[in-house]
Formats: structure tokens, C-alpha cells, sequence
């Protein structure tokens, strides 16, 4: 049976969902019976997320085109939790000679800045009245530690780190538009774990870590959107 024929929970949209965090994500909401829209720029080759039960659409978070057919074929139906988590490192991942202020070159800023930062800004722009359909109003932008400024800064990975302390500032703005119509938009820092981009030596098993996300989601109270947190639960500083 698939979510289609049960009773659901809610309708969940996971960016970048083929692989990865998302994926796990995907995987924790369908347990959980929730409806899962996973999106991939390649959906033909999202197989583990379509026998998940997941419902597979195509996006390309940095193109305008992408997100208008997505929204199409989503034709209005409502949407109670978008979660922005599709995201780009750089050429080079952890710890693997991230580029520092010699090496960057202003592709690397461009391509960080445009998934990261504008790929949550325009996605959710075009999901709103989804999301405005929607019973549970939440918007969640995966970040990560790395772009806490109160951290006093490393000195590499500045495409990365720049364009999550960016996607900060949209969440409190997304917030603070939103926050009147009922909507909880919150940044989310996943902790580091094992994926293409967290590498294989990361310490968390996103089995582990993810199924803390969820419940960190779906416990979401109002007075938290605006926040900064972290997968335990713990608040974080921008
Ligand atoms: N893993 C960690 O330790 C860690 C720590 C902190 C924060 N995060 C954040 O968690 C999120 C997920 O990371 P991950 O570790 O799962 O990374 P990952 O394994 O590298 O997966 C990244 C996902 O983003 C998708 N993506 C990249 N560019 C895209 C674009 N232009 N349009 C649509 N999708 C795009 C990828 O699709 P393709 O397969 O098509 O490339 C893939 O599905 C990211 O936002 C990341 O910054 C991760």
C-alpha cells in the first residue's frame, strides 16, 4: 500500500531528497505516514526514493524554469512542510583541501550562493500558496555550523560558509514576513554526518541523526520560528 491509499499525516516536500540527508528524511516522514515529495535533478535515477514511496519530481533548485514546471505539477495541492535541505559544498568536500581565500575562484561564490542561498529564497517563493494551502505552515532550510559568525570564522570553504550565514538571514526574513499567517520557518543545522558531502569520517550515521530531525519538525512550537537549531534540539547562535 502506498501513502497514497492511507490515511495521511501531512504532506512533506524535501529538496534534494535523491540522495543523502534528504533521502533519510524522505525515509523517516514515510514512516511516519507522511505524504513525501522528494525532489531530484535527476528523477529517472531516483530509484531508492521512489521504493521508498516517495512521489519523485524533477527540480534544479537554480533554475526558474525547473521550479515553475515543479509547482505545476504540483497544481495547487497543499503542502504542510517544505524542507529546503538541497545544497552544494564546493569543488572540494570536508576536509579535503577546501578552497581558502588564495585558491576560491568567484565560480565557486556563484554556484554556493545559488543553490544554497537562492535555490531556499525562490523555491519557497513559488511553493507559497502550497504552503499557504497547507495545515502546518513550516519551512525548514537546512544549515549547518559552519555558518555561524559568532563562531569567529575559519579561513576556508567561503562559498559554503557565506551562503548558509546568507540562508540564515532569509530564514529570519521569511520569518519575520510570515510568521502572522502562521508559518514556523526555522534554520536547521543537521550535525555532521556520513554522505557524499559530510565524507564517510563524519561521526553521525544519518539513520541516528535524522530520525531527530523529524520529531524536531513535527514538535516545532511558533515561538520557535526564527531560530537557529540544532538536531538535538539545542538553540544555536547566528
Ligand atoms: N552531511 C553533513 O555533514 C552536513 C552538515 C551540515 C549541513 N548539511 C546540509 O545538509 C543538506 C544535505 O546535505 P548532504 O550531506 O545530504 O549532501 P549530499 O549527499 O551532497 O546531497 C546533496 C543533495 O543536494 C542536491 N543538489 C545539489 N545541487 C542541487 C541543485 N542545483 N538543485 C537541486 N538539488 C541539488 C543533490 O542532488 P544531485 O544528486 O543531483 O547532485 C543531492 O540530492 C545540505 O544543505 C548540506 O549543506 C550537511
Amino acid at each position: 500500500m502506498t501513502w497514497a491509499e492511507e490515511e495521511s499525516k501531512g504532506t512533506v516536500l524535501i529538496t534534494g531528497a535523491n540522495r543523502g540527508l534528504g533521502l533519510e528524511m524522505a525515509k523517516q516522514f514515510l514512516a511516519d505516514n507522511y505524504q513525501v515529495y522528494g525532489t531530484s535533478r535527476k528523477p529517472e535515477k531516483a530509484i531508492e526514493l521512489k521504493e521508498a514511496g516517495a512521489t519523485v519530481l524533477g527540480l534544479d533548485v537554480t533554475s526558474e524554469e525547473s521550479i515553475a514546471t515543479m509547482v505545476k505539477t504540483l497544481a495547487g495541492e497543499p503542502i504542510d512542510i517544505l524542507i529546503n535541505n538541497a545544497g552544494y559544498f564546493g569543488p572540494k568536500l570536508m576536509n579535503q583541501g577546501m578552497a581558502t581565500i588564495d585558491t576560491l575562484t568567484r565560480k565557486e561564490m556563484e554556484d554556493c550562493l545559488t543553490v544554497n542561498t537562492m535555490g531556499p529564497i525562490f523555491v519557497t517563493q513559488a511553493l507559497l500558496p502550497n504552503l499557504r494551502a497547507g495545515g502546518q505552515k513550516k519551512v525548514i532550510n537546512i544549515s549547518t555550523r559552519a555558518g555561524i559568525i559568532a563562531s569567529g570564522g575559519s579561513p576556508y570553504a567561503y562559498g559554503y560558509k557565506v551562503s548558509k550565514a546568507a540562508l540564515n538571514m532569509v530564514t529570519t526574513n521569511l520569518s519575520a514576513g510570515l510568521q502572522k499567517e502562521g508559518f514556523i520557518v526555522i534554520s536547521l543545522a543537521p550535525g555532521h554526518n556520513k554522505t557524499h558531502m559530510g565524507t564517510q569520517g563524519a561521526p553521525l550515521d544519518p539513520k541516528d541523526s535524522m530520525p531527530m530531525v523529524k520529531q524536531l519538525i513535527l514538535d516545532l512550537k511558533p515561538e520557535q520560528s526564527g531560530g537557529f537549531w540544532f538536531y538535538t534540539g539545542k538553540r544555536l547562535p547566528w
